[in-house]
């Protein structure tokens, strides 16, 4: 058996892409390894979203070399790849840049790496596949085979065709593409075959999606959802990263109709300045984020609410910064993530002259992130004493422990459910901690395990 460590960057499309290499090379006898230096091929499957995500990258390169060179002075040997969004992005001058990596393979390819591989075998030099349409892939891929894990990532919709002026996914993920309802409903199927009971529909725009149903019909998101949730055993869905522009009616009004859609929804505004949003080509302002925010709620009044935010993006005053503020605590978030804007080249931001200098980014990240702390501590605290169902997914780090998610993607830990992952089980939550909640079982474990 061959050994594959596959080290995953970014976003959760590259977890669920790593998950699917290491599904296509099984078959060539690869098995997984977490020891880097074990390997006998190594995938650094990466994100090119931010200057500090891609310059990651070549550090860990430098690490490999190390590792492949030690191996081949043992007389053995270990094939370096690079995956993902920086392969996409940069190609051949990966090769260049440093001699050790063996394979370069963009995102829309990666179905071709055990050609690649034979290619390699033969003899014929480093390979390099950067440009075929995510429609082979899904096409050439073999079945998902996500193991048992009680939560699954499943992606329905490639790409994107917004173009905000300060990303690089329109390049490197290529433009927008549904995969058709029926693959993905057989996808689906197989996953909760092998033990799902949640499964996440993934997407650049997975709100976009305009599959091919089977009655000849273009499908929207919401459509699909409801044909999913229809699959026996299949109690949890989700769906991320959606765009505020492309929100249809039937999408909200599935969270209040579809009860296995779960009360959580991410959606990035970047920020809630007008002029920032229009010079970031958003194509909403922020009070139509906000009428949209009032809709969901309205919809389904416990959804919880996440979001992506920019600052210092080229010419963000002190007044376009408050401007964000003040839409963060109109809208009262559960979770956020938040960046400072990072110039990406080729993308039209980067070449703006009115860059932000990188102190007044960093008192803005910090001002916003205790805010988005702030908020995310008083959901949790609000969650306290509440009895929640939780998906117990895998092991917690004590002896006993599983670790669990409420229906607001919160995780959970609850002392002595091992027994339980896999299970969708009431538990109270007792303690909130930092970035997580600490529950019990409401019923003895002997009770919940007879049901
Ligand atoms: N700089 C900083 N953050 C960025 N994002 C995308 N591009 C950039 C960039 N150039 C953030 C956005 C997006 C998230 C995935 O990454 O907030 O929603
Ligand atoms: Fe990037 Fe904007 Fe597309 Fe999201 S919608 S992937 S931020 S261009």
């Amino acid at each position: 058996m061959k050994k594959l460590f596959i080290k995953t960057y970014g976003c959760q499309m590259n977890v669920y892409d790593s998950a699917r290499m290491a599904d296509l090379l099984a078959p060539l006898g690869y098995g997984p390894t977490d020891a880097p230096d074990e390997a006998d091929m190594v995938i650094l499957n990466t994100c090119h979203i931010r200057e500090k995500a891609a310059e990651k990258i070549y550090s860990e390169l430098g690490r490999m070399k190390k590792l492949k060179d030690a191996k081949q002075r043992a007389g053995g040997a270990m094939t370096i790849a690079v995956a993902g969004c920086v392969a996409q992005a940069e190609g051949a001058e990966i090769l260049a840049r440093q001699n050790a990596v063996d394979l370069v393979v963009g995102p829309q390819s990666y179905h071709r790496l055990p050609e690649m591989i034979a290619k390699l075998a033969r003899g014929a030099g480093h390979a390099l596949e950067t440009d075929f349409p995510a429609e082979a892939k899904f096409d050439a891929l073999p079945e998902n085979d996500a193991g048992a894990a009680p939560a699954a990532f499943l992606t329905v919709q490639e790409g994107c065709d917004k173009f905000c002026s300060f990303c690089v996914v329109p390049y490197t993920r290529g433009s927008e593409f549904s995969r058709p309802v029926m693959q993905v409903a057989a996808e689906a199927e197989g996953l909760v075959a092998k033990g799902a009971r949640e499964v996440t529909l993934l997407g650049q725009n997975v709100n976009a999606y305009r599959g091919p149903g089977p009655d000849g019909e273009i499908w929207s998101l919401a459509q699909l959802i409801g044909a999913l949730a229809q699959i026996e055993g299949l109690q949890r869905l989700r769906y991320m990263t959606s765009h505020p522009r492309d929100m249809g009616d039937d999408l909200i009004a599935a969270h209040r109709d579809v009860e296995a859609l779960m009360p959580y929804l991410h959606l990035p505004v970047q920020s809630g300045s007008d002029p920032i949003l229009h010079a970031m080509n958003r194509q909403h302002t922020a009070e139509d984020y906000l009428r949209l925010v009032e809709r969901f709620r309205a919809a389904r009044p416990d959804i919880a609410l996440s979001s992506d935010f920019i600052v210092g993006f080229p010419g963000e005053t002190d007044k376009d910064f408050e401007a964000t503020l003040s839409l963060v605590r109109a809208v009262g978030y559960a979770q956020a993530f938040s960046f400072k804007y990072s110039a990406r080249p080729g993308t039209p931001a980067a070449a703006a002259h009115k860059q932000v200098p990188d102190d007044v980014k960093n008192a803005r990240l910090q001002a916003l992130q205790a805010l988005l702390s702030a908020q995310q501590d008083a959901f949790n605290t609000g969650c306290a004493g509440r009895i929640l169902p939780i998906l117990f997914e895998k092991p917690g780090r004590k002896d006993g422990q599983a670790v669990g998610r409420t229906p607001y993607l919160q995780p959970v830990h609850v002392d002595g459910a091992a027994s339980l992952i896999g299970r969708i089980v009431d538990v109270r939550i007792e303690a909130v901690l930092s970035n997580s909640l600490k529950g019990v079982l409401t019923r003895p474990l002997e009770k919940v395990l007879a049901h």
